[in-house]
């Protein structure tokens, strides 16, 4: 039977069982980690205001689906060019537009609970993405080559960044859904014992999450940086993990002796909103599956994430 575009998740997606055994990549005081950007250039920019005005030893790392809706070409540039002077893995969505893989679709792996409807609008989001991607004048196989993960340390810690879970590019486990259930939870434990990690950030699921495990092992998941994340509110969303705390982290947790924190990517929403439907209007993929929520945000609370 033929994998249906947008639900499978491709081989080449799974990790080699030595991941997050290598040396880190990245040593530093403070790490900002923000996935799910998906083309949106104002809350970039929030981004790089944030990160630039902390003063501690730094690292800024883009986990994945950085591009989305950035289907006009000089958006499509702008995103690729900034992203690609920082530290970076790829998403489902750099994956499948640079090397993509015969019916994975956006690549997404949604799981039963997202509707039919979704899963069509993405694949047909990703078919114009990837044609804006080829006619740009940018480097395609640069996304190629990004890893899939990567591990890096603050105050003596490991931290394995990722963009869906511990062992696939675009798995579900960090899910608020699959963190919920004992079975969720008993494979975080394992996955931790596995790898040796402290920290997991990942981003994929689209909803933000942070869960506490024995030993202080956390798994922080900042849903998405260029989109809302709780219900009446706009703001996106990134991780910090630092040893020292920030003081505007919407909720955080204690691990060890570092910070793990969300902090809140606050853009302009009316310029971001403009920008979209100029180039998603009222009728395509992008905005019957994304408007309401880039509007109103989605329908989940601070309280459901952490
Ligand atoms: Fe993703």
């Amino acid at each position: 039977m033929q994998p249906t575009p947008g639900r499978s998740c491709p081989l080449s997606y799974r990790y080699a069982s030595d991941a997050f055994s290598s040396a880190p990549a990245i040593v530093a005081d403070t790490l900002w980690i923000a996935g799910g950007l998906y083309g949106n250039p104002h809350a970039l920019q929030a981004l790089l205001d944030a990160y630039l005005a902390d003063t501690s030893n730094k690292a800024l790392v883009f986990n994945g689906d950085f591009h989305w809706f950035d289907v006009a070409r000089e958006d499509f540039a702008l995103i690729d060019e900034t992203v690609l002077g920082f530290h970076a893995i790829r998403g489902n969505v750099e994956t499948e537009i640079a090397a993509p893989e015969d019916g994975a679709g956006c690549g997404c792996a949604y799981p039963d609970w997202v509707g039919e409807a979704t899963v069509a609008h993405s694949d047909r989001i990703i078919e114009r993405l990837r044609a804006t991607a080829r006619s740009s004048e940018r480097d395609l196989r640069a996304l190629a080559e990004l890893p899939m993960h990567m591990l890096a340390e603050v105050g003596g810690e490991r931290i394995g960044i990722v963009h869906g879970d511990a062992g696939s590019l675009a798995g579900w486990n960090f899910s608020q859904e699959v963190l919920s259930t004992a079975a969720g939870r008993a494979q975080a434990e394992r996955d931790f014992l596995r790898t040796g990690v402290r920290v997991f950030a990942s981003s994929h699921t689209c909803l933000p999450v942070l869960r506490r495990f024995d030993g202080e092992r956390v798994v922080i998941n900042n849903g998405s940086a260029g989109m809302p994340n709780f219900r009446g509110e706009r703001f996106g969303l990134a991780t910090r993990i630092s040893v020292s705390a920030s003081s505007y982290a919407l909720y955080h947790a204690r691990c060890g002796s570092i910070f793990v924190e969300a902090v809140p990517l606050r853009y302009d929403v009316m310029a971001w909103e403009q920008r979209f439907v100029a180039t998603w209007p009222p009728g395509s993929d992008a905005y019957r599956s994304y408007f309401e929520r880039i509007r109103s945000g989605p329908a989940y609370s601070l309280y459901e994430a952490a």
